[in-house]
């Protein structure tokens, strides 16, 4: 074969841009609606119905220190939080705190949801705090990559202190009103942490799906998303994998074949794919398709596990095994752009780093910049296709996903494991010494794989794990619907044990 310079240059170049993608960053914020919009709904089918008062929530700002840490900054950043005191008992009835994430928080996130359920049932006061940087959270100047420092997962955990602190003042509460936390994804993480650092204040935790071991190469989550595409209770079959994996391939070779403009018009681009970053965008965006739709599955993704293994496996004898696996993956992104109402299938690499770049403050969904920080900062989780357990393409390569940090925010990649086993050694990693924390998880989730799958041996910790069959991220965490699978209805009457026991624990306690 005679390769070109050019044509060495543009291998070497094929290989070292990307990073998780632009489609997997729509997918969150959809999801994040649908999962808005489902909630509403169910709120408003109770108010009708009598069972909820809307207008009993509170939507309020408290001033927090810039910086926990240093008094001499003597800033403060505004954090927003609901109050629903329509089913406390006062004035000893418990504390239920949702705590937020990476996106904005709404009056939804203590009206409706698992939590909520839960509160009425036992009488606690419903509490939502906003994640610092995110949603109304957040200074105009917030997005500056220097005001990002103060933007960590320890300041999130002080501004929970400081809220308890500061609720507790204003309700007069005390000893006697048990705080409980709840959270899903990387909040879960916070759940476990703030009863883990913060055991006099917080009395027990649910965290779901919580990724509470950080890890730079997160390799782990494609070869989950391999598996649950293989996995026949939720649709999928061996034969899916293998057709989602030939696909691949096939638009591998079509790019390194020279066919690139072939299959920017095959795949929906919105722009050629002249530069070697923006085919790597295409593989990206392609792989985010499958990946979003393993993730979120039922819980509000454009496509289910299913759904894309239908698409994928409907043989036609006219074709090409591996022509035909190309074929279908097409018809799979025009059936995902025709639910996300987008014209065309966004590759330009450019334009992806101006709006991760982009520092004007938005209000609204996730916060995209600052969640790409907090992965360069302390928690890692690049979503790798290196290893041989991955079905999509070896183009998505860590260094690929990392080259955003120092572009972005000045984070040297080579600081990024320290950075990772920092956090590590803070929090303890997926063997946390904590006790009264409840990690909840389903087994087609890849996220599970950064969680405690296991129970622990001591008295304390000997039932802290639950692991659901068949369902995708935070499932257990919205209200029950008619159509949720037994194992998840079985799951939420665990934790509901396990709250119900935690409360009548410390009942006693306090007697
Ligand atoms: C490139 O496209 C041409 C014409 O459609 C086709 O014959 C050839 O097989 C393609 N090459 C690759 C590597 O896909
Ligand atoms: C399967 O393929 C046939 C023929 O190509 C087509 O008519 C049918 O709609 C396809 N079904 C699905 C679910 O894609
Ligand atoms: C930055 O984002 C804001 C708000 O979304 C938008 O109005 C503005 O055009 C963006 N700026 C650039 C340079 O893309
Ligand atoms: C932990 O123990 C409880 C109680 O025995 C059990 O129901 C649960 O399935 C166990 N969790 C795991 C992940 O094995
Ligand atoms: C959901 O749970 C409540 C009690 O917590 C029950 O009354 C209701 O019937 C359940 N709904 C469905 C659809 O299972």
């Amino acid at each position: 074969m005679n390769l070109s310079p050019t044509r060495c240059l543009y291998l070497l170049l094929l290989v070292s841009f990307a990073y998780s993608g632009r489609v997997m960053r729509k997918l969150k914020e959809h999801v994040h609606r649908v999962h808005y919009q489902r909630a509403k709904q169910h709120v408003l089918m109770r108010a009708v119905s009598g069972n909820s008062h809307m207008n009993d929530v509170k939507e309020e700002l408290i001033h927090q220190p810039l910086d926990h840490f240093d008094s001499q900054v003597t800033e403060t950043i505004p954090q927003r939080f609901f109050v629903n005191e329509e089913h406390w008992e006062a004035p000893n009835g418990p504390v239920f705190l949702f705590i937020g994430g990476e996106a904005a928080i709404s009056m939804i996130n203590v009206l409706a949801g698992h939590h909520v359920d839960m509160a009425e049932e036992h009488g606690a006061l419903l509490l939502a705090l906003e994640h610092r940087f995110y949603g109304e959270s957040i200074n105009p100047d917030g997005l500056d990559t220097e005001q990002l420092s103060y933007l960590s997962s320890q300041q999130a955990l002080a501004d929970l202190v400081a809220f308890h602190h500061y609720i507790s003042q204003r309700y007069d509460l005390s000893h006697k009103n048990t705080w409980i936390s709840f959270g899903g994804s990387y909040p879960g993480s916070l759940s476990a942490w703030l009863r883990g650092q913060f055991p006099h204040l917080i009395y027990g935790a649910v965290a779901s799906s919580a990724p509470v071991k950080a890890k730079l190469d997160f390799s782990t989550y494609n070869k989950v998303v391999g598996e649950s595409l293989m996995e026949e209770s939720v649709g999928g079959s061996e034969k899916c994998v293998d057709s989602v994996w030939e696909a691949f391939a096939a638009v591998e070779a079509a790019l390194l074949g020279g066919n690139e403009t072939e299959a920017g018009k095959d795949f929906f681009t919105c722009e050629p794919l002249d530069e070697p970053e923006d085919q790597t965008e295409l593989i990206q965006g392609l792989a985010d398709i499958i990946m979003g739709t393993v993730q979120y599955n039922l819980e509000g993704g454009p496509l289910t596990i299913a759904e894309l293994c239908t698409i994928m496996t409907n043989k036609s004898e006219a074709l090409e095994e591996e022509e035909e696996a190309y074929d279908r993956l097409i018809k799979l992104v025009k059936i995902y752009l025709t639910v996300m109402e987008e014209p065309c299938l966004e590759t330009s690499h450019q334009k992806s780093v101006l709006e991760l770049s982009n520092t004007t403050v938005t209000q609204a969904g996730v916060g995209e910049r600052q969640w790409f920080y907090q992965t360069c900062s302390e928690f890692g989780y690049y979503q790798t296709c290196e290893d041989a357990s991955c079905p999509f393409s070896r183009m998505l390569t860590l260094q690929s996903q990392t080259d955003l940090c120092p572009l972005l925010f000045g984070v040297s990649q080579s600081s990024l494991p320290s950075r990772i086993a920092f956090t590590n050694k803070y929090y303890g990693g997926d063997h946390p010494q904590t006790h009264r924390v409840l990690y909840v998880n389903g087994d087609i989730d890849p996220w599970h794989e950064l969680s405690v799958l296991h129970n622990g041996t001591s008295r304390e910790d000997r039932e802290r794990a639950i692991v659901i069959d068949g369902t995708a991220h935070c499932a257990d965490m919205s209200h029950n619907q008619s159509e949720d699978p037994a194992t998840l209805r079985e799951a939420r009457r665990e934790i509901e044990n396990h709250v119900a026991k935690w409360l009548k624990v410390a009942a006693w306690e306090h007697l």
